[in-house]
C-alpha cells in the first residue's frame, strides 16, 4: 500500500478528530485540533493511506524538549507497526531540530501503548494519582516516562 507521511493542517483537524474519537474514551473536537496544528509550537506527523488517515502524532515542543500530547492508530489497523514507525521517522527530524528529550503520559492500563514506548526506548519517571477520570468507571494512573534522544 503507498502511503504520505506529511504534518497535518488545520484542514486536516476534522479526519483527526474522527480518529482521536475512535481510539480515546475522551475524544477532542475538530477545533481543538485545527488550533493545535496551526500552533508553532505544535510538531506533528500523520501517516495517510489513499488519502484516509491511518496513524498521527502530536506533540508540543519547547526549549529543546517535546511532549506527547496525543497518538493513535486506526483501530482497524493497529499492532502493523504504523505507530512505531511513525515515532521513528519523527524522532529523526525532531533530532535535526535540536530536540533533545521527548516526554508523556500514559494511562496505567494501556499495555499497548506502554509496550510500544518502552520499545522505543521511554523510562519511567513518576506516576500521576488517579490522572485519567473521564470516560472511565474507575480513575486510572498516568505514568510519566521520558526519552532522550541522541543528537
Ligand atoms: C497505542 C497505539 C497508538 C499503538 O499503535 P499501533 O500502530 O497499533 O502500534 P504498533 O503496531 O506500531 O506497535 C508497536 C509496539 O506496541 C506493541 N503493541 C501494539 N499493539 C499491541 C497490542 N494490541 N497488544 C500488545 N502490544 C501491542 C507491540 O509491542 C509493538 O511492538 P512489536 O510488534 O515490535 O512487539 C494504538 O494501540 C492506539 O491508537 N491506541 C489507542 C490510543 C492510545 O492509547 N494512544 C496512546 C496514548 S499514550
Amino acid at each position: 500500500m503507498s502511503f504520505t507521511l506529511r504534518a497535518l493542517t488545520p484542514a486536516d483537524a476534522p479526519a483527526a478528530a474522527a480518529l482521536h474519537a475512535a481510539a480515546f474514551p475522551d475524544p477532542w473536537s475538530a477545533a481543538v485540533f485545527a488550533s493545535w496544528f496551526a500552533d508553532p509550537a505544535a510538531v506533528t506527523l500523520a501517516r495517510f493511506e489513499g488519502g484516509d488517515l491511518v496513524t498521527f502524532v502530536l506533540l508540543n515542543a519547547v526549549l529543546g524538549e517535546a511532549d506527547i500530547l496525543t497518538l493513535a492508530t486506526h483501530p482497524a489497523r493497529r499492532n502493523e507497526g504504523l505507530a512505531r514507525d511513525l515515532l521513528a521517522a519523527l524522532i529523526e527530524t525532531l533530532t535535526t531540530r535540536g530536540v533533545h528529550r521527548l516526554t508523556l503520559d500514559v494511562a496505567e492500563d494501556n499495555l499497548p501503548a506502554r509496550r510500544l514506548y518502552a520499545r522505543l526506548g521511554f523510562t519511567l519517571d513518576g506516576r500521576r494519582k488517579g490522572y485519567y477520570a473521564a470516560g472511565r468507571a474507575q480513575p486510572v494512573d498516568a505514568l510519566l516516562m521520558s526519552c532522550s534522544l541522541a543528537l
